[in-house]
């Protein structure tokens, strides 16, 4: 969603401001736009589209300024077209602004600053903002003094920038509830709406807290307390970023890129934590919390998307392998639930971005409860890395595709090395490590016989609607995969317990309605296989996910896909790939945006 970049140096700001937007461009956006200072006026330049049409409509009227915002923007108040596009302006074009977030209070504001004679000129939340900057300028000509009196009055969320002429060496940033972080490089300071595109420039951060604002120029950054005025030190910190490969490296697009990069990614995952000489799982980011994690007797996960999907799997993990009870809540319910939580309870979120807006509301719904939080991150340094008590990262690389899936499965991974590292007793333990050990190269082996499941999605993709199945492990494969054949190809899918198909779904069934059943060797698999039955005697059609040819699954089903055969508990890691897959080729073949489904961001930073 919306991503923000901002300038102050001594060198001409537009190379950063475009070169950051492209880096946040995984985020997912419509529109585009920078603004600049350009002696004693501010020019914006804005595009309906990418940032690459942006960079082309600059370059007829190149930007010098060395002061300026910038703006992706993904269309929530009003549509899409330029002059909903930011940065936004007030009335008199003095205040220029860019947004993250949502101003809830917008009307409010718009009817008095109506009433006060100002003028609007878009559709959005955001034009209110600079309006209300230049009311209270016109009553206290000091700018630091109307952007605070107009943060007071904003409800909702927000990371906000922003450029006057009144102070054209000033850049002035906010946060409330949307992140916004601060590098500090020599003779320049950068601003995005997360580390990313700072990195490029330099790695010494300092992130802003809610409720607090900064003003930036050539001599350094000054952090306010926007209610009680007072300044805040903070040094800045040293982040680590794993470098974005912009590059293809030959693939077509972002997903075929990261779902090829699976194994790697679970290797990644390992690396220094699977010790397998030693029988040993080492996870450094818990051993701060290593004497708190032996009280804790239930924990609850809390994520939204594939993220939450892949706590569903780690629920089956940590139940099974560590004998924890756990609670799987996505987390725009979890925010907004009365649930008595007791201090041997853990929360223990689970983000790809580190910066979904509800993941990051129910991490702040426990603020001051004393309650352990831990956090299952890919992106270093984001905002839900930085807020729970300790965590293990997934070290997946960025994941640029808006479907999620090298994530999912590194996610899965992390559960497994958790749920190891805390098991005392498990049965399995040594086979389970030495397992873990070479599943890389098995899942290798499932991506180089996708031409079978290419042949098989084209010949489905024309389907209108799908039904997943799955028991025990493969139940929440079945939910992810219905979740990715939507997404990309927008074909309609639901996921199902298998043994719920007779309570209710069983009903839609028809020649026309195939399912896409795993069913993959278990103590419960024949159970499936009663289930596959029940829907090929309604002339159900099915696809399904085997690890034996002989099987009597693979008999039943009108088409299988074989993946080699692993322990129940690794059955995620190489079963979402055949899921991944299939949704990729039936999107292609339909000629689907593949990397920017319609409708879809990367990063959802608003609730
Ligand atoms: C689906 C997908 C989303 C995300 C969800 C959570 O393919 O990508 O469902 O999983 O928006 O995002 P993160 O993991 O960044 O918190």
């Amino acid at each position: 969603m919306c991503g923000i970049v901002g300038y102050v140096g001594n060198k001409i700001a537009k190379d950063y401001l475009l070169d950051g937007l492209e880096t946040l461009e995984y985020r997912g956006y419509d529109s585009a736009g920078i603004a600049t200072l350009e002696g004693d006026t501010i020019r914006a330049t804005k595009v309906v589209g990418r940032v690459e049409q942006l960079r082309k409509e600059e370059g007829q009227n190149p930007h010098v300024g060395s002061v300026g915002i910038g703006h992706t923007r993904w269309a929530t108040h009003g549509g899409v077209v330029t002059k909903n596009a930011h940065p936004h302006h007030d009335m008199n074009e003095e205040f220029f602004v860019v947004h993250n977030g949502i101003i809830e209070n917008y009307e409010e504001i718009k009817s008095f600053l109506l009433s006060k004679g100002y003028s609007f000129y878009s559709d959005t939340d955001t034009e209110v903002v600079p309006n209300l900057i230049a009311y209270h300028y016109s009553k206290t000509n000091n700018v630091t003094t109307a952007f605070q009196a107009a943060l007071e009055t904003l409800r909702g969320a927000y990371a906000l920038t922003m450029i006057t002429t009144h102070e054209p060496e000033s850049l002035y940033v906010a946060k409330l509830s949307s992140p916004l972080a601060i590098g500090v490089a020599d003779d320049e300071l950068l601003v995005g709406s997360d580390a990313l595109p700072i990195a490029s420039r330099t790695q010494d951060v300092v992130f802003l807290e809610d409720g607090e604002m900064a003003v930036l120029n050539q001599e350094g950054y000054k952090i306010l307390d926007i209610e009680t005025k007072k300044s805040i030190e903070r040094a800045t910190e040293f982040i680590e970023i794993e470098e974005a490969d912009g590059g293809l490296r030959g693939f077509d697009d972002f997903m075929s890129k990261e779902i090829n990069e699976a194994p790697a990614t679970v290797r990644s995952a390992m690396l220094g934590r699977l010790r397998v000489e030693e029988k040993l799982i080492k996870l450094g980011g818990l051993e701060l919390v290593e004497e708190q994690l032996r009280y804790i007797d239930r924990i609850v996960v809390v994520a939204c998307g594939t993220s939450y999907y892949a706590g569903l799997v780690g629920e089956y993990l940590l139940e099974e392998i560590a004998g924890i009870p756990v609670e799987v809540q996505q987390a725009s319910e979890f925010r907004y639930r009365t649930e008595p939580l007791s201090r041997s309870t853990a929360v223990l979120v689970v983000s790809q971005s580190g910066e979904t807006a509800d993941t990051i509301a129910a991490l702040k719904k426990l603020d001051g409860s004393g309650i352990l939080t831990l956090g299952i991150v890919n992106a270093p340094g984001s905002t839900l890395a930085r807020m729970t008590d300790a965590g293990v990262y997934c070290h997946a690389g960025p994941e640029k595709a808006v479907a999620s899936t090298k994530a999912f499965v590194s996610q899965v991974t992390v559960f497994l090395l958790i749920a190891l590292h805390l098991s005392k007793t498990y049965k399995d333990y040594e086979k389970i490590i030495n397992e873990l050990d070479t599943l890389p190269q098995l899942m290798e082996e499932v991506l180089k016989n996708s031409t079978d499941i290419k042949k098989l999605a084209e010949k489905y993709s024309d389907s209108k609607d799908f039904l997943y199945i799955g028991r025990r492990y493969s139940f929440p494969l079945a939910l992810e995969g219905a979740l990715k054949l939507k997404e990309i190809s927008y074909i309609h899918a639901e996921g199902f317990a298998a043994g719920e198909m007779k309570h209710g779904p069983l009903a839609l069934i028809d020649e026309n309605f195939p399912t896409f059943a795993y069913a993959l060797s278990s103590d419960i698999n024949e159970k499936t296989i009663s289930n596959m039955q029940e829907i090929k005697t309604r002339g159900g059609k099915i696809i399904a996910v085997v690890d034996d040819k002989n099987s009597n699954a693979a008999k039943l089903a009108d088409d299988y896909i074989l993946i080699p055969k692993v322990s129940e508990q690794l059955q995620p890691l190489i079963g979402a790939l055949p899921a991944f897959l299939f949704a990729y080729y039936a999107a292609k073949k339909l000629g689907r945006d593949i990397d920017k489904p319609r409708n879809l961001a990367k990063s959802v930073t608003v609730e």
